[in-house]
């Protein structure tokens, strides 16, 4: 499920001017995850797992066939001056996903993708997106949350100084109806976010189900703590 993976490293610094090209075309076609439980995984061009202390910068992710990064169970870890590109239809190519990870800076990034340009799934604390542009794609969002048992809290979301152009949606918080663990997103804070032709600029949806796979009711246990 990786094509490039960083796990269990103290201080990496991984930068130099490089291009990731995942050549994804004949994939995003043969992704039929989102109705094929027991699908084959589809690699993510970059993976980062329990990394702390650590900075990825001047890198350009380009047509992942899944994901363009992946960070998960990271701590203190800088993204910077990234350049993340796929085509507005290609599917599922979140730019950077995020989980379990505390201390996340995004700063001075470009990503223009068919899904996400930044999620941020659950027990995720301190993660601060300042000056980055995003668009095409699905804007910047908190979720989905609340899918799965004995998911954590996010906390501390910060997303500032952002511009969102020629997405569908512009910051989101979505969580899954019928959400199996009562779980909060507390300390989100947007400010200073440009938007340009975003058809829902804010947009909290607690019955998120994509591809109608779940049953719309009981609506979302999640619970969400918003300062605009
Ligand atoms: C990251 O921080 C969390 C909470 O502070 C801690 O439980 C976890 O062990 C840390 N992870 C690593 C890889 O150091
Ligand atoms: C991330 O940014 C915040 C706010 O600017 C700062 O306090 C924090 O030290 C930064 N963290 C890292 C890992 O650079
Ligand atoms: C906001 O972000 C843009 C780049 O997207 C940057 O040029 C500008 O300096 C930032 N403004 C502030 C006040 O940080
Ligand atoms: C507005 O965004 C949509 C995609 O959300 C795009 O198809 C359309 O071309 C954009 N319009 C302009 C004027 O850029």
């Amino acid at each position: 499920d990786t094509w490039v993976g960083f796990q269990y490293i103290d201080m990496l610094t991984f930068s130099g001017g490089g291009t990731f090209d995942g050549q994804g075309a004949l994939s995003w076609n043969q992704n039929d995850c989102h109705k094929n439980k027991n699908c084959k995984p589809i690699p993510v061009n970059l993976r980062f797992e329990f990394l702390t202390n650590s900075k990825v910068q001047d890198i350009t992710s380009l047509n992942s066939k899944f994901f363009h990064m992946h960070v998960f169970r990271c701590n203190h870890t800088t993204f910077q001056q990234l350049t993340i590109t796929a085509p507005d239809d290609s599917r599922n190519t979140d730019g950077i996903h995020i989980g379990a990870s505390t201390g996340i800076n995004i700063t001075h990034a470009k990503i223009g993708t068919g899904d996400d340009c930044i999620s941020i799934g659950d027990d995720s604390h301190e993660i601060t997106v300042t000056d980055v542009t995003c668009g095409p794609g699905h804007g910047i969002s908190i979720g989905s949350l609340g899918k799965y048992k004995d998911e954590k809290d996010v906390t501390g979301i910060i997303v500032k100084n952002c511009t969102v152009t020629n997405t569908d949606n512009g910051v989101r918080i979505k969580t899954f109806p019928d959400s199996p663990s009562p779980s909060t997103a507390s300390g989100t804070h947007y400010e200073d976010i440009i938007m340009v032709n975003v058809s829902n600029p804010i947009l909290i949806d607690q019955l998120y189900c994509p591809y109608t796979q779940c049953e719309p009711k009981p609506s979302s246990k999640v619970k969400i703590q918003l300062l605009v």
